[in-house]
Order: structure tokens, then C-alpha cells, then sequence
């Protein structure tokens, strides 16, 4: 399995404080020498985390492929087909969200995303469209001439964190999901379902297949059992853990974890 660290959550940090500390170039040097197999950022046309200067440097000095995940608004559009990162993968962004919430919806911004992979393969760069597991965004994202799929996995993990972690007892508990524990576990398989048969539509099309948002230490696991996905996108929880055991050690325990 291909792990991809998500590094923007250092950025998160240095931004909170508007300095240069934590510095984004050592998460990188430790990413590229503690088992990640690609590094992942985020540039948001809000720029809360990632800015220009690091996308630039990181391209400069990784030695892993950089996975540089954008929205599909053409000024970005722009920067990102100058930069040539190793492929782009689109997502959709909305200013006031807290993180990615949902999928691309491929199907009422067909033509801007088609838009979107045009130029980005004009610029030799190969496109993953970050979709909601469904068989009908499968066959769009083909459709759209896109190489990699990016399955979002976050109402899978909202629904493993409500039914196993101290979540529901926290204010930050999901409404929705407040739900007696056999419905929301019938919930949880339902959604292991759907990725599952979504990772195999999609493997069927000739599309690669990625996953995340919101995977952990503890959830991982399922992830593993889909021999369809390849690869896994991870941030948050890695560089959570990195707090108490280093950034080195929380990548190698993840790449442990996600080794087949
Ligand atoms: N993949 C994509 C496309 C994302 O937008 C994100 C969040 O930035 C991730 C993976 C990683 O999610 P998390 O930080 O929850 O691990």
C-alpha cells in the first residue's frame, strides 16, 4: 500500500502563529526518510496552511512524489500546471468548512472539472478527483478522463469515531449520528459496503484507487482488507500523534499498519 502523509497540519501550526515555526521543510525531510511513499499538501485558495512558497519548495526538495491536492478554480488551476507536481488531485473546497466535507460533485460541475483535467494533462500532470464512494462517481470520474480515484472515507470514520471513541461524549459529538448503537453499526458496515464496491467499480474501469480523510490508527484496518485501494492519503492523525512521539515514529507506525 502506497502511504501518502499529508503534511498541511504543520502548516496549520506555523499559520496559527503566522511564523516560520514549525518549519513545513522538516516535516518533509522526515516524511521522505521514515517510510512515506508520497507527500500530499494541500494548496486552498484561502491559503490557511499551505502557501505558494511551500508547494515551490516542496516540489524543490522532495525526494518522494508530491501528491498536490487543489480545487478547481482556474487561478489555482494556473499555479498548479506551473508547478507540475507529480499528480493533482482535485477536491472541492468551501471557505467556511473546518476540512474537505464530501466529494468532488463531478456531476454538477461536469464541465469545470473536465475543464480542469483538460489542462492539467496539458501540462502532462495526471489528475485523481476526490469522489464520494458511489458506482455512478466512478463511472463519471472515467468518464471525465481522470487516471485515480480518491475514495472520501470521512462518513466512514465519523462513524467508526461515534461508535468507538470517546467522540459522542465530546463537543464536537456528530448530530447525525446520534443514533442507538446497533443502527449506527449497521451504518458503519453499510459504508465499508459502499467503498468496497466502489474500490471495485473503479478497479474495473482502469482507475487507480485511493483513499481518505479521517483514517487512523485505529480504523485502518479495514482499509487494508479492500485489495482494490491502493493507496491511502493521511494527515491528521499522524501528525496528532507525532505531538507525543515524533513525526518519524508516528509515520513509521502508520506505514507498519498499512503494509500488505
Ligand atoms: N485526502 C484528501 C483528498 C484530503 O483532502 C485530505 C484532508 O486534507 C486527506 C486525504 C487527509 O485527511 P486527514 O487529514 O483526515 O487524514
Amino acid at each position: 500500500m502506497t502511504l501518502g502523509v499529508n503534511i498541511d497540519h504543520v502548516a496549520v501550526l506555523r499559520e496559527a502563529r503566522r511564523i516560520n515555526d514549525p518549519d513545513i521543510l522538516n516535516a518533509l525531510y522526515v516524511a521522505c526518510s521514515s517510510g512515506a511513499d508520497q507527500i500530499t499538501i494541500h494548496l486552498r485558495e484561502d491559503r490557511r496552511h499551505i502557501q505558494d512558497i511551500d508547494v515551490s519548495n516542496i516540489m524543490l526538495h522532495s525526494t518522494l512524489p508530491v501528491n498536490l491536492e487543489c480545487s478547481i478554480d482556474r487561478d489555482i488551476l494556473n499555479i498548479v500546471s506551473k508547478l507540475k507536481p507529480h499528480r493533482a488531485t482535485l477536491v472541492p473546497e468551501k471557505r467556511e468548512e473546518v476540512t474537505t466535507e464530501g466529494g468532488l460533485d463531478v456531476f454538477t460541475y461536469e464541465d469545470e472539472i473536465l475543464y480542469a483535467i483538460e489542462q492539467l494533462h496539458d501540462s502532462i500532470i495526471p489528475v485523481s478527483l476526490f469522489v464520494d464512494p458511489t458506482i455512478e462517481a466512478m463511472e463519471k470520474s472515467k468518464e471525465l478522463g481522470a487516471e485515480i480515484v480518491e475514495l472520501h472515507t470521512g462518513s466512514f470514520a465519523n462513524m467508526f469515531a461515534m461508535l468507538n471513541s470517546s467522540l459522542p461524549h465530546s463537543n464536537h459529538s456528530i448530530k447525525e449520528l446520534k443514533l442507538p448503537r446497533y443502527e449506527l453499526s449497521n451504518k458503519l458496515e453499510k459504508s465499508i459496503e459502499d467503498i468496497t464496491t466502489a474500490a471495485k467499480h473503479a478497479k474495473s474501469l482502469g482507475l487507480e484507487v485511493a483513499a481518505g480523510h479521517g483514517l487512523n490508527y485505529h480504523n485502518v484496518f479495514y482499509m487494508m482488507d479492500i485489495d482494490e485501494i491502493t493507496e491511502l492519503n493521511i494527515g491528521q492523525s499522524i501528525i496528532a500523534r507525532s505531538i507525543f512521539s515524533g513525526l518519524a515514529d508516528a509515520i513509521k507506525e502508520m506505514k507498519k499498519l498499512t503494509t500488505r
